[in-house]
């Protein structure tokens, strides 16, 4: 979703300056192009060549040069982007904003643009915390102007507090949604569990599955792609962070079961990860030995939370729509059926995961949608395919709940 699109990023005077670096990579790494307006403040903690290397492109900072005006002037500039991004958003910046000031480049950008603008601030707790600040924020708030942050935490000044600015992953989806906001899930939010989880034996060792994460991870991209404001919740996998997607990695079943509790309330939920069905009752604290000649020891297991099953009874809090999966190595279809009324999800994705199918670990999989409308028998294709399906299945679904809905 944000390939092709064109990121405004104003970068202002604060510490948090260093994390806009990661953010323009991450926005790179995603296809969208980024140019970046550096305040004189902001060039104290970045450097222009930084983001020069980072954005392949020339940093603008000065209002009155002659080659910046003839190249692209302030109104242009403000005009060709599809959103404009302030990070981090500095107190100073802010107010300035709101009184329409407009001093130098960045803050003539933002009184010209006619685009949306998202801010990402990062100021001091006490700056953030005064009054002026909040009334400069409901003010802007007020006009349209998007927040993503701060979070609270460790301040580079020694304090303590609100104030921090967001993490790059975070204004990334911020900015995913505000350009989503027309896309065919834009406005809605999605959980996707995906990988295996790991349940502890000892401190080192576990037991695991065969999960690549690859479905999982290929869905929730396709959700953040639609438009959706999707969290991933994942067990470990070999698989980069995909961009956009609020990442939770987790090991056990009963970590993944939290994440997903404290992800809702989301409209979507779609649960791809192969989740241990029992753990170690009582794993051991402390490495287990062979010691000797001492008989193997024998595992006792206990049962793992069923995420899936949670999520499909979980009341005023139940996702719109839930979706499962089912892996199955016999009476794939039959399986899944009953699976879909035993755990009360809205549809299962039913896959052939026996040895011979090369659905774990591989890149294509054989499916079955189980809906309340039956079954629908997809050829076989690649994960990322089957998870580009199931999303344009979920939007469609959403199109039609949104017109029934008054
Ligand atoms: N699932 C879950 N939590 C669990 C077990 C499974 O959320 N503790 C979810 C999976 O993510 C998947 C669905 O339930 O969406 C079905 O998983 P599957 O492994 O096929 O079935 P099981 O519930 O484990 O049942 P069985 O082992 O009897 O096939």
């Amino acid at each position: 979703m944000l390939q092709g699109k064109r990121i405004l990023l104003i970068v202002a005077g604060g510490i948090a300056a260093y994390k806009s670096l990661e953010l323009v990579r991450l926005l790179r790494r995603g296809g969208a192009t980024v140019c970046a307006v550096l305040t004189e403040s902001g060039a104290q903690f970045v450097t222009p060549l930084s983001l020069q290397a980072l954005t392949e492109d020339k940093v603008y900072s000065d209002l009155f040069s002659l080659t910046d005006e003839c190249e692209m002037g302030h109104i242009q500039l403000s005009r060709d982007a599809d959103l404009v991004v302030i990070a981090p958003a500095t107190a100073n910046i802010l107010a300035k904003l709101r009184a329409g000031i407009a001093d130098d480049l960045a803050t003539a950008v933002l009184l010209a643009t006619d685009k949306s603008v998202l801010a990402a601030p990062g100021m001091n707790v006490r700056m953030w915390e005064h009054s002026a600040t909040i009334e400069n924020l409901a003010a802007l708030a007020s006009r349209g102007v998007l927040f993503v942050g701060p979070n609270a935490g460790d301040m580079a000044c020694g304090e303590h507090g609100a104030g921090r600015m967001a993490e790059p992953q975070e204004i990334l989806a911020a900015i995913q949604s505000a350009l989503n906001a027309e896309t065919p899930l834009g406005g809605r939010s999605a959980l996707v569990t995906s990988g295996p989880t790991w349940e502890a034996i000892d401190p080192v060792r576990y037991i695991a599955n065969r999960s690549s994460g690859k479905q999982g991870h290929a869905i929730a991209s396709v959700l953040a792609g639609l438009g959706a404001r999707t969290t991933l919740v994942t067990g470990p996998t070999r698989l980069g962070d995909p961009v956009g997607v609020h990442i939770v990695h987790i090991e056990s079943a009963r970590e993944m079961f939290d994440a997903c509790a404290d992800a809702l309330p989301v409209d979507i939920a779609v649960c791809a990860a192969a989740v241990s069905d029992w753990r170690v009752a009582k794993a051991a604290g402390q490495k287990l030995k062979k010691d000797g000649n001492a008989t193997p020891p024998v595992l006792k297991l206990s049962e793992n939370p069923d995420i899936l099953a949670a999520l499909a009874a979980a009341g005023s809090r139940r996702p719109k729509l839930v979706v499962g999966f089912a892996a199955e190595t016999e009476y794939v279809v039959e399986h899944a059926v009953s699976k879909r009324q035993r755990k009360g999800c809205d549809w299962v994705v039913a896959n052939n995961v026996s040895s011979t199918s090369g659905t774990f670990g591989g890149d294509d999989n054989t499916v079955h949608l189980i809906s309340d409308m039956g079954t629908e028998d997809w050829p076989r294709m690649g994960k990322e395919e089957v998870a580009a399906r199931l999303g344009a299945r979920i939007a469609a679904h959403f199109e039609k709940y949104t017109s029934c809905i008054p």
